[in-house]
C-alpha cells in the first residue's frame, strides 16, 4: 500500500499568511500529525502533494522521509490525485487529507482490514457530525448502497438536512480505480475537479464501492477555518487529558487545562485549573501543580509542588521541592531536592543545591549555589556588566542576608555569612562574615526638633 497525503490546497479559509498545514496543534504543525500517523501504518511509501507556491511547507518537509509530488495549480482534490498517479506503484492507495490530523492509527488499521477482507475497490471513511459543517455528504439508495458524494455547495439548502453522513476525505482504493480521476469533470460551481465524484463513476463502472463510519468527528475533523482549528485543538486536549485520567492523574477542571501529547505525567499528581504543560515535559508522581502554572520542556521529579502563577522553562526541578507562587524558572536551571523557591523569585541558568531556600523577591542568574544555602529576601546576583554575563558561586551552607547584591564574578566560600544590605564585590572566604553597609548613626532628638520647627 502507498499513502498519498493531499496538501496542495491554498487554505484560503484560514485567512492566514502561514500555510494551513503549518498551523500548530500544541507543539507540532498539523501536517506532522498526518505524516506520523501515515508512517505508523508501515506503508510502501508516503507521498504528499504540495503546491510549489507553498514554499514554506516544501522547505519544512524537504528533509523528512516522504516523497513530495507537485500539483502545479490547485484545481481540486481529483486534480491533486491525478498529479500523483505516475508515482503510485503499489496495489492499493490510502488517501489522507493534510488538514485532518486527529485520525488514529487503530481506526485506519480497522479501515484497511475491512477493505481487504471484503475485497472492496474503493472505500470511503465517513462519520456523523453534530455541528453545522461543510463536509461533503454520502448519498445512499433505499438499500443503503452508496450512490455518490455531493458537496454542500451543490445541495439545495432545504435538502441538506436530510443527509447526515459526512465524507472524511479519507479513501482507500485499488490503484487502478484512481485512473478514473481522468474521467472526472470540472465542478460547475467551484470550477474544480472533485475527487468525491470518483465514487459515482466507479460505481457505474461496476467497481465495489462502500463507505464505513468507523470514527467520530473528534478524529475526523478537517481544519479549514480558525474555528475548526480551535475545535481540533479542543478534541486533542480532551483525548490527552482523558488518557492521563485513565492513568491516575487528577484534574480539578479538565476543560481549562492544556497538555501537549508529548508530555508525560506520573500517577497521583493533581492538576489545578488553568495549567499549561507543553513540549518535552515530564512530571513525576505525587506532584501538585496549582492554578495558572505553565511548564515547558522541563523535568519535574516526584513530590514537587508548583504553586500558582509560576512559569518553568527548559529546566529540571528535583524531588520534593516547592516552587512559587509567582516564580519564574528560566531555561537551563536545575533546582535540587527539597528546595524552596518562593514568590517573585526569578532563576536563570542557575544550579541550586539540595534544601537551599530563596523564598522572597530575588534574582538568581548564572549562579551555582550549593546545598543548604539561605538566600535572603531581595538578593540579587548582578550578573551583567552591560556587555557580558558573569558567574556567581555560592558554596554549601552559606547564609546570604536580605537585600544583598552579589556583583559577579564573585565567589562566597563554604559556610560564610553575608550581612543584610551588603554589596559584595570581592570573593568571601569560607566561614567569614562579609558586611559592606555604612555604619549606622543615631542622632538623638533630631526628629522632635524638626517637628517643632515646622
Ligand atoms: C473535502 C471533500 C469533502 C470532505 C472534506 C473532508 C472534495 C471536493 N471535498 O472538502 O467531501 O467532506 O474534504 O474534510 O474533495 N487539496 C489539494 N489540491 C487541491 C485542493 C485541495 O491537494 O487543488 C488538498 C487540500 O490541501 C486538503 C484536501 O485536499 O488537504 C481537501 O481539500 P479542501 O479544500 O480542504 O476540501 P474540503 O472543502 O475540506
Ligand atoms: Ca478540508
Amino acid at each position: 500500500m502507498d499513502i498519498l497525503i493531499l496538501a496542495a490546497g491554498l487554505g484560503t479559509r484560514m485567512k492566514s499568511s502561514e500555510p494551513k498545514v503549518l498551523h500548530r496543534l500544541f507543539d507540532k504543525p498539523i501536517i506532522d500529525y498526518v505524516i506520523d500517523c501515515a508512517k505508523s501504518l508501515n506503508p510502501e511509501k508516503v507521498y504528499i502533494v504540495l503546491n510549489p507556491s507553498l514554499k514554506k511547507v516544501v522547505e519544512y518537509l524537504k528533509n523528512q522521509d516522504i516523497e513530495i509530488v507537485f500539483q502545479d495549480e490547485p484545481k481540486g482534490t481529483a486534480h491533486a490525485v491525478k498529479s500523483s498517479l505516475p508515482f503510485l506503484g503499489s496495489e492499493n492507495v490510502l488517501i489522507l487529507n493534510g488538514d485532518t490530523p486527529l485520525i488514529k492509527t487503530d481506526t485506519l488499521n480497522n479501515f484497511i482490514k475491512i477493505f481487504k477482507e471484503s475485497n472492496i475497490d474503493l472505500a470511503v471513511l465517513s462519520f456523523y457530525s453534530e455541528r453545522k459543517h461543510s463536509y461533503g455528504r454520502i448519498l445512499r439508495d433505499k438499500n443503503k448502497k452508496v450512490l455518490k458524494i455531493v458537496e454542500v455547495t451543490d445541495f439545495k439548502k432545504e435538502e441538506l438536512s436530510n443527509f447526515r453522513e459526512a465524507n472524511s476525505g479519507i479513501y482507500l482504493a485499488k490503484r487502478k480505480v484512481l485512473d478514473l480521476t481522468e474521467d472526472i469533470k470540472e465542478n460547475p460551481n467551484k470550477k474544480e475537479f472533485y475527487l468525491t465524484d470518483i465514487v459515482e463513476i466507479a460505481r457505474h463502472k461496476g467497481y465495489k464501492v462502500e463507505a464505513f463510519s468507523l470514527a467520530k468527528e473528534d478524529e475526523l475533523i478537517g481544519i479549514n477555518t480558525r474555528e475548526e482549528l480551535s475545535l481540533a485543538l479542543k478534541y486533542l486536549r480532551d483525548r490527552v487529558i482523558k488518557d492521563w485520567m485513565e492513568k491516575g492523574v487528577t484534574f480539578y477542571d479538565p476543560a481549562s487545562v492544556w497538555i501537549s501529547p508529548s508530555v508525560i505525567i506520573g500517577k497521583d499528581t493533581v492538576i489545578y485549573p488553568g495549567v499549561f504543560l507543553e513540549g518535552e515535559t515530564k512530571i513525576g508522581q505525587n506532584c501538585i501543580i496549582y492554578q495558572g502554572v505553565r511548564i515547558k520542556d522541563s523535568v519535574v521529579e516526584e513530590g514537587v509542588e508548583i504553586k500558582d502563577c509560576t512559569v518553568v522553562e527548559s529546566s529540571h526541578i528535583k524531588s520534593g521541592s516547592k516552587i512559587g507562587p509567582f516564580t519564574h524558572i528560566r531555561p537551563e536551571s536545575v533546582i535540587g531536592r527539597e528546595c524552596r523557591i518562593g514568590n517573585f523569585v526569578e532563576v536563570k541558568k542557575s544550579i541550586i543545591g539540595d534544601r537551599t531556600k530563596a523564598l522572597h523577591l530575588s534574582y538568581l542568574g548564572d549562579a551555582e549555589i550549593g546545598k543548604d544555602v539561605n538566600i535572603g529576601a531581595g538578593t540579587i546576583t548582578c550578573n551583567y556588566d552591560g556587555k557580558k554575563k558573569h558567574k556567581t558561586t555560592i558554596e554549601d551552607n552559606v547564609f546570604i542576608g536580605s537585600d544583598t547584591q552579589l556583583v559577579a564574578p564573585v565567589k562566597i566560600g563554604k559556610g560564610a555569612y553575608i550581612g543584610a544590605g551588603s554589596t559584595i564585590t570581592k570573593d568571601v572566604p569560607s566561614d567569614a562574615l562579609a558586611i559592606s553597609r555604612t555604619p549606622q548613626k543615631n542622632i538623638k532628638g533630631w526628629a522632635a526638633k524638626r517637628r517643632k520647627k515646622q
